[in-house]
């Protein structure tokens, strides 16, 4: 994970003051639950005198009970009752849990994972206008999947997947109609446009000011028939945050790391503006909406699972992928989070520059080239898989770009259409900045938390 951020943990909805509510998050246990003015508290969830699970019990006053031998641990994570030395009992220093940051905003619980500061000193949750300015948030629920996070976040940070993955449950139907049948046909066109709708079109990824949120606009649909396509702009925000925005529906997902092999997906949708007319009863909507969830849950994540789980490698970065230009966004994604890591690891070294902070991305976009070196493609190909491989991909991108004198050459080869990507320009702006700094290629380690954990804790 990358330190030194927000990280949605869980539902404001689902922590009440009545049970704590225990949880494996950010590669931690933790318990969360409210004090008597309803604020979260977020602590250790293991009770330090003999190790039981403080998710499993109770609240008693401004405290949590444990559920073994009731020993009291108040909001600052002080034990301040051993029931079996009684009241007067002094009660030693060590018997604490450790405390986390945390804050409740935009319906969700967030907690801080990184260095320790004063709670003045600690940084905005980031939160694009997508879900700053919506308030018409209808239903919010989670599950969680078996995948690494990054590969959850590639998977709906694009869309041109659909027409593979999500297509042979009967509920599908639902999408198909919907989005892609045609008025004229009574929507039930809807499976013989939703299968042709291949191609993405006019792709186009934006930065915000702050390099941490990304917009990636295109149009979803077919080859030869442009115009009937489907709009879409998919937002994603560090750390793990994606929005899906169309004419017909809105969703957000949060990818909320359990640890290296798990993911919690906070999935939430909005009120369809377009069934007001149709729909005049609020509960109708908002059993539309629920509906959605569901299908989310129990039909699409599915599906996309059954491809995330046979994914090689598990966890993505830099060099591991080859990226097309549409994959523009997947491969900002990558980057800036190697650049990130990076970062956090030299601020914990001392070393870090301010031209490393002003630089929005280093190195390569990881872009699928016909550049390999002659005579040696195997050994670049290995080499590009080993983690050792920055160096090695660094050089690779130095060599396609002089000899293609331009990325957006390149990507418009690896596309077949250079015609119909405006963002193939885009991407090869960015790529030649990489160039610009390739020696710099993100030597990408994962989560080095032995500061980071020790540090979240007060
Ligand atoms: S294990 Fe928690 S009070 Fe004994
Ligand atoms: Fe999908």
């Amino acid at each position: 994970m990358i330190p030194d951020l927000w990280y949605p943990v869980a539902i404001s909805g689902d922590v009440t003051d009545k049970k704590p509510k225990g949880i494996r998050r950010l590669g931690e246990e933790i318990v969360l639950w409210r004090d008597l003015d309803g604020k979260v508290v977020c602590q250790g969830a293991r009770c330090p005198h003999k190790g039981a699970w403080l998710g499993d019990g109770r609240m008693k006053g401004n405290a949590i009970e444990c559920p073994y031998h009731g020993f009291l641990f108040n909001p600052e994570g002080k034990c301040t009752l051993t029931p079996a030395m009684g009241k007067d009992a002094r009660i030693p220093g060590s018997l604490k849990v450790p405390v986390y940051p945390v804050r409740e905003k935009y319906g969700l619980i967030w907690v801080w994972w990184g260095d320790d500061r004063p709670e003045s000193e600690l940084p905005e949750i980031i939160a694009p206008r997508e879900i700053k300015e919506n308030d018409r948030v209808y239903d919010t629920i989670s599950w969680n999947k078996p995948v690494h996070y990054t590969r959850y976040i590639e998977s709906v940070q694009e869309f041109y997947h659909v027409t593979y993955v999500h297509r042979d449950h009967w509920l599908n139907w639902l999408d198909f109609m919907f989005l892609y049948g045609t008025k004229k046909k009574f929507g039930l066109d809807g499976k013989e446009n939703y299968l042709k709708a291949t191609m993405i079109h006019n792709h186009h990824v934006e930065t915000d000011d702050d390099g941490m949120t990304f917009r990636y606009s295109f149009d979803h649909g077919e080859e030869d028939n442009p115009e009937r396509s489907i709009h879409y702009v998919i937002t994603f925000s560090f750390p793990c945050m994606v929005h899906v925005e169309t004419e017909a529906f809105a969703t957000t997902s949060w990818f909320s790391p359990i640890d290296e092999e798990h993911t919690e997906h906070i999935f939430r949708v909005y009120e369809f503006p377009q069934l007001k007319p149709i729909l005049r009863h609020e509960k109708l909507r908002r059993a539309m909406s629920t509906l959605q969830c569901y299908l989310e849950k129990y039909v699409q994540d599915p599906q996309d699972y059954k491809i995330m789980a046979r994914q090689e490698p598990r966890v993505s970065g830099g060099g591991v992928n080859k990226f097309i230009p549409v994959d523009e966004m997947n491969a900002k994604f990558i980057k800036t989070r190697a650049r990130l890591l990076r970062e956090a690891r030299e601020r914990r070294e001392g070393t870090v520059t301010a031209g490393d902070v002003s630089d929005g991305m280093v190195g390569d976009l990881d872009m699928a080239t016909d550049e390999v070196g002659p005579g040696q493609p195997a050994a670049l190909e290995a080499k590009r898989r080993t983690p050792a491989r920055s160096n090695g991909r660094a050089k690779g991108n130095g060599h396609a770009n002089g000899r293609t004198n331009g990325h957006a050459n390149g990507n418009g080869s690896a596309n077949g259409d250079g015609s119909a990507n405006g963002g193939a320009a885009t991407n090869g702006s960015a790529a030649t900045n990489g160039k610009g700094d390739s020696t710099a290629a993100p030597a990408e380690k994962e989560d080095s938390p032995s500061g980071n954990r020790a540090a979240a804790r007060s």
